[in-house]
């Protein structure tokens, strides 16, 4: 069952508005190709997207990775870009980093496209010697190993829509 409030709405916002100012410098006088990894990132993308005055446009795809609780390790594109990113200032927005399998394979793909600039924005990162290596450009917060669910994250399809992120705890 949920356990705990992690991280409130409140200081969700208070995050998502400084990580737009620090997004609006880097990026000035640019456009950014915002991506969306689906479907996590859906709800922070938005959020963020809605505070930003750099001029965006957006894009998806959908990766997968997840099997319940514990990361199967395997990494599969379900769903392809629409747009041709090269010479753009592509910005990939995920909802969690955990072990950064994702991301380093999408770096990997993205990269050979020949785009101009090609960052990340994370709402949460795990604090795992795994991906402690992955650059993520724009990071909301650090978080420790925990399963957690809510702003996007889900268990089994469930709690996506949870106004701020809650601790998972299999054993209550
Ligand atoms: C989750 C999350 C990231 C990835 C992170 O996606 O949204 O994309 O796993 O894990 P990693 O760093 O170990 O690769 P998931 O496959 O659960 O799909 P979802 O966004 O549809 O929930």
């Amino acid at each position: 069952m949920i356990d705990r409030t992690l991280i409130s709405e409140e200081r969700i916002a208070a995050r998502l508005d400084e990580l737009a100012r620090e997004i609006d410098t880097a990026y000035a006088g640019r456009e950014i190709l915002a991506v969306g990894v689906l479907k996590g990132s859906v709800f922070f993308l938005t959020d963020l997207l809605k505070r930003l005055s750099t001029p965006v446009a957006v894009d998806f795809l959908q990766v997968r990775s997840y099997a319940g609780t514990s990361s199967t390790g395997n990494f599969e594109l379900v769903r392809d870009l629409s747009s041709d990113i090269a010479g753009r200032d592509v910005l990939i927005f995920e909802d969690v980093v955990d072990t950064g399998l994702t991301l380093r394979k999408l770096l990997g793909l993205l990269g050979t496209r020949q785009p101009r600039s090609l960052k990340i924005a994370a709402l949460l990162k795990k604090d795992l010697p795994e991906n402690a290596d992955l650059p993520v450009d724009f990071l909301g917060f650090t978080i420790g190993p925990e399963f957690v669910v809510g702003y996007g994250l889900d268990l089994d399809e469930k709690y996506r829509n949870l106004p701020f992120v809650a601790i998972w705890d299999p054993t209550r």
